[in-house]
């Protein structure tokens, strides 16, 4: 008998959903299926952590799940809405309302202040108004920032280059949060930091996955569960 890795079935329970995904990427002549067969629901304020070798497909079902990448096959759902039939500006508008990506590509920008930097999500709806500003200086205080609000992102060390991202993504409330790789390159301090913030945002209500190669958040007792990732499948 096999066995599911997990339920396929939407539920108001349900924050995010995969069924049966699949990810193919053209490589010249070759195939990669970066995410192969995978079924999974994230239940409201969880904490969940995708752990797997490099080139498993942890980054590409981040992903899928936060509906920035189409699967080549199956069902992606956000807080029950399958996202794969909509229209692009219709998925791109559920994604902005629901989904915070906390991922390294999407870096602060350089030359901007960090409270700009925090600011800068909500340019979109109008920009900052006073209220936001202070909002903004209150998720600086609770990553340890404050006293680093007027400074240039480029001169902050990784460890507030990495807190500082996260309290961007903050700043819009996103119900589900979205990581990859939140502790890469931190010292144990900066790390404990991160992961004690990410156990007290799903204890408030927040949905997390985060992908990651760090035991120490994948060990943590905090966690809710870790889903182990090889060869594009869970296991
Ligand atoms: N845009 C792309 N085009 C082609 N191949 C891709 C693309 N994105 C990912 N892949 C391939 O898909 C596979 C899974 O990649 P993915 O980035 O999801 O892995 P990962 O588990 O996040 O790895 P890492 O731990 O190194 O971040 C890899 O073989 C990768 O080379
Ligand atoms: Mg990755």
């Amino acid at each position: 008998m096999t066995r599911e890795p997990a339920s396929t079935e939407a539920s108001t329970e349900e924050a995010l959903g995969v069924s049966h995904v699949f990810k193919r990427y053209r490589d010249g002549d070759t195939m990669v299926e970066a995410v192969s067969d995978v079924s999974l629901s994230v239940p409201r304020a969880s904490l969940s952590v995708l752990v797997g070798p490099s080139g498993a497909g942890k980054t590409t079902l981040l992903g899928i799940l936060g509906g920035l990448v189409l699967p080549t096959r199956g069902d992606a759902r956000i807080d029950g809405r399958s996202v794969v039939h909509l229209r692009d500006h219709h998925r791109t508008a559920l994604r902005r309302q629901k989904v915070g990506f906390a991922f390294q590509d999407l870096a602060l920008i350089h030359g901007m202040s960090l409270l700009e930097n925090v600011l800068l999500p909500l340019t979109p709806q109008g920009g900052a108004r006073k209220q936001d500003v202070a909002r903004a200086e209150g998720l600086l205080e609770r990553f340890g920032l404050l006293d680093k609000r007027d400074r240039r992102v480029e001169r902050l060390s990784g460890g507030e280059k990495q807190r500082g991202a996260i309290a961007r993504t903050l700043i819009l409330e996103p119900p589900i949060l979205l990581l990859d790789e939140p502790t890469a390159h931190l010292d144990g301090e900066n790390a404990a930091a991160i992961v004690d913030a990410l156990a007290e945002l799903r204890d408030e209500g927040t949905t997390l996955v985060a992908a990651t190669h760090d035991a120490r958040l994948s060990e943590d007792p905090r966690i809710d569960r870790a889903l182990h990732m090889a060869d594009g499948k869970l296991c």
